[in-house]
């Protein structure tokens, strides 16, 4: 072989290797994965079980926001943490509008960030502690443990403007809300099962008095109303007294399938608490969901699972704050 043909030989090898090199750099994007942390940080999803278990001991309400979280953030637009924003001078933030009513324990959010940041700066999205928060949170309410993937970036920008057209308000129709899940791939036994995470914490008395105020809205149980109306005895409510009913006076600290039974018996709070037990679409796996805690957990996980891969950022899109409530400064 002459040294021209070696040369060419070497030629190709070196193409060769550089192109693979170089798919490989493309394929750095692998969207979500299981345990995406576990080269970079790989203590992450063990400090973040480790924090939510922590401050549920000390607040066992932390479990319903992170929770409520991944339904607020996800189901705007995509997972991004764009709901732990704060307001800047230009812009509201999610936390603020009406939708976000009652949302609570932020702070704590920073707590479990911190935790991260210390072991691993720079490398945990907000986005995904606040995915698997949820799904640590789920555990400590009695809900099924759910594997979820990671790999979520976070977004730069609050989405107030729009919050509207995706998250639906307490008396919105049926129809609606099932359009609204579906856009994100959830069908109707998965919006019943997600609906059951009323089965813990709380709605404010201002939410509830345009059904005790000036009329009882008669389709409600008489004997919840009583109990509605000892707790909301204004129709409007002090802003400054905490008023409010918990959604599932049974069992209120824990998710569990007694939401639909309340439901089935004219107790649901909101509006569409009331529609999911009495739509033709969604009762008949409300009737289910009432019996069977297994099927409404199945149906919960997936319905979870889906949430939670809402449209993410991923591979180089977007950043990876180092404090949830603002986005990382440009330099
Ligand atoms: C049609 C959809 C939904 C509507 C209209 C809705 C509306 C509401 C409202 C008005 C409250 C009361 C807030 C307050 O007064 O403090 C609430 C509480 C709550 N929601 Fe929803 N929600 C919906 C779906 C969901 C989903 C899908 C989840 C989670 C998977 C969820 C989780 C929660 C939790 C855990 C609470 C209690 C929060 C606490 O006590 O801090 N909700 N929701
Ligand atoms: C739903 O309630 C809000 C107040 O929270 C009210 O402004 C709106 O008109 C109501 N919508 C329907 C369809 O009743």
């Amino acid at each position: 072989m002459g040294s021209k043909t070696l040369c060419f030989f070497f030629f190709l090898f070196f193409v060769a290797v550089s192109f693979k090199y170089a798919s490989a750099h493309d394929e750095e994007d692998n969207g979500l994965v299981m345990n995406f942390y576990k080269d970079t940080c790989p203590q992450a999803e063990d400090i973040i079980k480790e924090q939510v278990r922590l401050l549920y001991k000390r607040h066992k309400n932390t479990a319903f926001s992170w929770l409520r979280n991944i339904f607020h953030d996800c189901a705007v637009q995509s997972c991004d943490a764009s709901l732990l924003l704060d307001s800047t001078r230009r812009t509201l933030s999610e936390k603020e509008t009406d939708r976000s009513f009652g949302l609570r324990n932020f702070r704590y959010i920073e707590t479990i960030k911190e935790a991260v940041e210390r072991e691993c700066p720079g490398v945990v999205s907000c986005a995904d502690i606040l995915v698997l928060s949820a799904r640590d949170g789920i555990v400590s309410l009695g809900g099924p443990y759910i594997p979820l993937r990671t790999g979520r970036r976070d977004g730069r920008k609050s989405r107030a403007d729009i919050l509207e057209n995706y998250l639906p308000d307490h008396n919105e129709s049926m129809s609606v809300v099932l359009e609204r899940f579906a856009a994100m791939g959830i069908d109707t036994p998965g919006v019943v099962a997600l609906l059951g995470a009323h089965s813990v914490g709380r709605t404010h008395c201002v939410k509830l008095v345009h059904r005790l105020y000036p009329q009882v809205d008669p389709v409600l149980n008489p004997g919840h109303v009583e109990h509605m109306l000892y707790k909301c005895p204004d129709e409007i409510p002090d802003p400054k007294a905490v008023q409010y009913v918990r959604n599932d006076r049974g069992t209120p600290m824990i998710l569990d399938n007694n939401y639909y039974r309340n439901i089935l018996d004219n107790k649901g709070l909101l509006i569409v608490d009331h529609q999911l037990a009495t739509d033709k679409r969604t009762k008949p796996y409300v009737k289910k969901m009432a019996k069977k805690q297994d099927y409404f957990f199945k149906e919960f996980s997936r319905a979870i699972t889906i949430l939670s891969e809402n449209n993410p950022l991923t591979g180089t899109k977007g950043e990876i704050r180092k404090q949830c409530n603002v986005a990382n400064k440009l330099h």
